[in-house]
């Protein structure tokens, strides 16, 4: 007899159109496509026209009615947001529906009762298509290396940002909205970009990566986030010119007897680093691990048909694995975290750092400089001179390791110093 599996998608845009297109060119791909019905899909505007053709009363803005309806096996949420795309997640899992959801805003902040209801329901929650699109760093860690003992994530895994910090690079003269828009027409932005450009949508996908990786849930106001706002193309030339690239890294650590440092900013990444030659819209993560040491994944981060992979791999996955085994859950694909790990604060780092300071081109303000940084132990690795328009001099300092609170002490002293002018930037390098 003919089984077919039914699933309910809630949002058709950029990512549902893509998982859409691969269920209904099922040929070629994982035999279980074939029994895979698009049963209803919920969204928004019943009016606007859409890329696929599905039959319109497949369509439905009642997206209650999906999750609750009891013929729908797998619910894959691609709506995006927190509401209702976390109430309709609950109320899916309470009827007893397999979840695959996209939306890493809604586990970081809601993962601990998600994941418990699944639990309790006996149903899956599949979310790699959350972090870096295509490439399967959820499969990865949950899986693959399962076998080590993690000490480092480091990645770039916001393709919005890659993509802008890309092209600031390669055309200097380019307005950073007008990149924006690009990323935004290429269906790699989130529909409120901030949580790209700010740094949010980097730290969701960290906080969820340094659970599975470590074993401990991940409270997201315990991560250190900076986004790419205020980095400018003068400080991309710069860093060129220092032998670096700047990029968004998500940077995870675990160290022994020192706990989790877990941060996202722009960071000077050197340019024979593997992280240094991702760009566009690709992502790339490093993972550290014991015995495996490093290994590095790259692929496309963000888009319609990187992101649909992801999600059609976790229904094949559901499918095959509640066909092989319909009473118990693979105990691999499941989430088992019960506990809050500790992040360390961001003042208890050390970093070498990248300063742009502006200052009146006068006799003495390098030696002023100087004290203030030999003052509060900040050792200096480079110190440069450059010129600048309307009498003030450009000095670009690379520090070697110092503590973080070291380098505010003397920055907050070099704030009152006479000569100075501003201070534009300060940006770690990757350690
Ligand atoms: P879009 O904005 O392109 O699509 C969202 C869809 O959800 C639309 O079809 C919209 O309906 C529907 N929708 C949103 N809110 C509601 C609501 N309240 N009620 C009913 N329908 C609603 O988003 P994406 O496809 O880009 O993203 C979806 C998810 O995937 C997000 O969580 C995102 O973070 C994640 N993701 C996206 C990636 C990407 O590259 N775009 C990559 C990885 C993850 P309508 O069409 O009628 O407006
Ligand atoms: N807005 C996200 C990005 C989508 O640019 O990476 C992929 O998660």
């Amino acid at each position: 007899m003919f089984v077919s599996y039914k699933v309910g998608i809630l949002g058709m845009g950029t990512v549902g159109t893509g998982v859409a297109k691969i269920l209904l060119d099922p040929v070629g791909r994982h035999f279980i496509l074939g029994a895979v019905e698009i049963y209803r899909v919920g969204v928004r505007s019943l009016t606007r026209k859409r890329e696929i053709d599905l039959d319109p009363s497949i369509y439905t803005d009642n997206l209650e009615a999906i999750v609750t309806d009891p013929n729908i096996d797998i619910v894959v949420e691609l709506l995006g947001g927190i509401e209702p795309a976390r109430s309709l997640i609950l109320q899916a899992i309470a009827h007893g529906k397999h979840i695959v959801t996209a939306n890493k805003a809604v586990l970081a902040r809601h993962g601990d009762e998600i994941f418990t209801a699944a639990k309790a329901k006996g149903v899956y929650v599949m979310l790699e298509a959350s972090v870096a699109g295509g490439i399967p760093i959820i499969q990865i860690l949950k899986q693959a290396l399962c076998a080590n003992k993690i000490t480092a994530v480091t990645g770039i895994i916001n393709g919005t940002t890659n993509y802008i910090l890309t092209r600031m690079s390669a055309s200097p003269n380019e307005s950073f909205e007008e990149i924006l828009a690009d990323a935004q027409a290429l269906g790699y932005a989130e529909a409120d970009p901030t949580a790209d450009v700010d740094g949010y949508d980097a730290a969701d996908k960290i906080a969820i990566l340094a659970s599975l990786a470590f074993g401990d849930r991940i409270k997201l106001e315990q991560i250190y986030r900076e986004g790419i706002r205020h980095v400018t193309s003068t400080d991309v030339a710069r860093a060129a010119e220092l032998g670096f690239v700047i990029k968004l890294l998500a940077i995870a650590r675990n160290y022994e007897n020192k706990g989790l440092e877990i941060r996202v900013h722009p960071t000077l990444v050197p340019k024979d680093h593997p992280l240094a030659s991702i760009n566009g819209v690709t992502n790339a993560i490093t993972v550290v691990g014991d015995p495996i040491g490093e290994v590095v994944f790259s692929g496309a981060g963000a888009g319609m048909g990187a992101t649909a992979s992801a999600v059609v791999a976790d229904i094949i996955n559901i499918l095959s694995s509640v066909k092989a085994n319909p009473q118990n859950l693979n105990q691999l694909m499941g989430c088992s975290h019960q506990h809050y790990a500790t992040v360390n604060p961001i003042s208890a780092s050390t970093s070498q750092y990248y300063l742009r300071l502006l200052a009146f081109d006068q006799v003495g303000v390098i030696g002023d400089l100087g004290h203030c940084f030999g003052k509060h132990q900040v050792n200096l690795e480079t110190i440069l001179q450059k010129h600048h328009d309307q009498g003030l001099a450009e000095i670009i300092v690379v520090t070697k390791t110092v503590s973080e609170l070291n380098l505010q002490a003397a920055l907050t002293e070099i704030k009152t110093l006479s000569a100075l002018h501003s201070v534009p930037s300060v940006l770690r390098l990757l350690f």
